[in-house]
């Protein structure tokens, strides 16, 4: 069986890996891959955006079953050029995507199907962007409308700061010259969670609660990331918890896309705040998370390719799904610099021993003669899996002990509850 896994970063290292221990047989491919993955299938050298390409390469190479990563692929239609080459292919097609490629697609569905959320107000207008601003409680959160790699969100504690944001989108233009909305969102608090299911567009499997940490330094200081580590389960996400977030949350979104007309197959990712009203989504994303996925998946005792393909074939039923009791926490280990600019193509060390209980997934890394090197702002994710959380943050944190790159920056704070309380 020949297997596809789109993307380059520690999710799909770990989409891989948990399907090579599945299915022994398996011939497993990455589109672009890195280093890591490069270990367990065949990288091959397609840009991300050349969706046609891919298409064709899985024609010619009769692939039999494609999941993708990352959400641009998503956005810009693959699954349905896919779908008209009939290539079975895990994802949303581009229709659906929208949940998360537009911010305001996405508000006015929550708002239309009754999901709580902060309130809100869409405009495409500095104007009106700053006068509604002016009204504003601080801090105001500000979301670009369109995809802008995490980094188009901004948490406005005081009005200048709203003001030269909303100058960055309608001036500057840094994220668009054409698209221009902006969401001016109510400021939630309290503790985030990563709550993601599996559907078909009727019935879902709800995936591990995880927890991810967006900021750079400890404390949740510094600018937002792509993610510097994760666990699960999350304590917070209590069975009653679960109870709530499906009747109030994932059972309103799917019946909502179908009202729409939509036929969603794929992850739904809901990006929650646990406020004192309730959970309440952020943000849907319309893919696996990264770093969630890398805790997620070692926890997974069932087979993830079996429920992927079920859900292609509309036939997913919850029973499939069985987690381990273990806790699994993931280190990510980043570039000095990043998110801002860092140096590339530094040797790594310490990488060789293996243990049964802490995995290593690469996100940037590449090979030059045999060694492997950073080649991007996310290089490594240090997952420990243990009896506890407590345990497996041991693991991860003394497994890092041996790791090294030159300016290498990881959190020392991932899963330490104590201190987060
Ligand atoms: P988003 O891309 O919408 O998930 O936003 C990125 C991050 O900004 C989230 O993970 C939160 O940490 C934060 N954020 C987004 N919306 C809000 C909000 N309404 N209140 C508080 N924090 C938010
Ligand atoms: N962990 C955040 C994301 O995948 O978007």
């Amino acid at each position: 069986m020949k297997i596809l896994v789109i993307g380059s970063g520690g999710r799909e290292h770990a989409i891989c890996w948990k399907i090579a221990s599945e299915v022994k047989s398996a011939t497993l491919y990455s589109v672009p891959g890195n280093a890591g993955i490069g270990e367990i299938a065949n990288l091959i050298n397609i840009p991300l955006d050349n969706l046609q390409e891919i298409a064709t390469f899985a024609k010619k190479e009769k692939i039999d079953f494609t999941i993708v990563g990352p959400e641009l692929p998503l956005a810009g239609g693959i699954v349905d050029i896919f779908n008209k080459k009939k290539l079975k292919i895990f994802g949303p097609s581009q229709k659906a995507s929208n949940l998360e490629a537009s911010k305001v697609w996405s508000k006015e569905f929550m708002a239309e199907n009754n999901i709580p959320t902060g309130k809100f107000f869409v405009t495409d207008d500095f104007i009106g962007a700053k006068k509604v601003v002016e009204k504003s409680k601080f801090p105001v959160v500000i979301k670009f409308g369109g995809l802008a790699a995490g980094k188009g969100v901004a948490i406005a504690r005081e009005y200048e700061e709203a003001i030269s944001f909303l100058e960055d989108i309608f001036e500057k233009k840094i994220f668009s010259s054409v698209n221009n909305s902006v969401v001016i969102e109510e400021f939630l608090s309290g503790e985030e969670l990563s709550y993601l299911v599996i559907t078909e567009g009727e019935n879902f499997i709800p995936l591990a609660p995880a927890r991810d940490y967006k900021r750079i330094y400890d404390e949740d200081k510094g600018p937002n990331t792509g993610g510097m580590g994760c666990y699960s389960p999350v304590p917070v996400c209590s069975h009653e918890l679960e109870k709530i977030i499906e009747k109030k949350i994932v059972i309103p979104t799917i019946k909502g896309l179908q009202k729409r007309n939509i036929d969603y197959c794929g992850i739904i990712y809901f990006g929650l705040m646990i406020t004192d009203r309730g959970p309440e989504v952020l943000e849907y994303n319309v893919r696996f998370g990264d770093p969630e996925t890398e805790v997620i998946l070692p926890r997974m005792a069932s087979s993830l390719l079996e429920i992927l393909q079920a859900a292609v074939e509309g036939e997913l039923k919850r029973e499939m799904v069985v987690w381990k009791k273990e806790a699994a926490v993931d280190v990510v280990i980043a570039s000095g610099g990043y998110p801002g600019s860092y140096k590339t193509d530094i040797p790594i060390t310490g990488l060789d021993s293996v243990s049964s209980d802490v995995t290593i997934f690469h996100a940037g890394t590449k090979k030059i003669n045999e060694t492997f090197v950073t080649s991007g702002g996310r290089v490594l994710n240090v997952v420990g899996l243990g009896k506890n959380l407590k345990e497996a943050r041991a693991k991860a944190y003394e497994r890092i002990d041996s790791i090294f790159f030159n300016d290498m920056h990881f959190r020392r704070d991932i899963a330490d509850l104590e201190k987060q309380n």
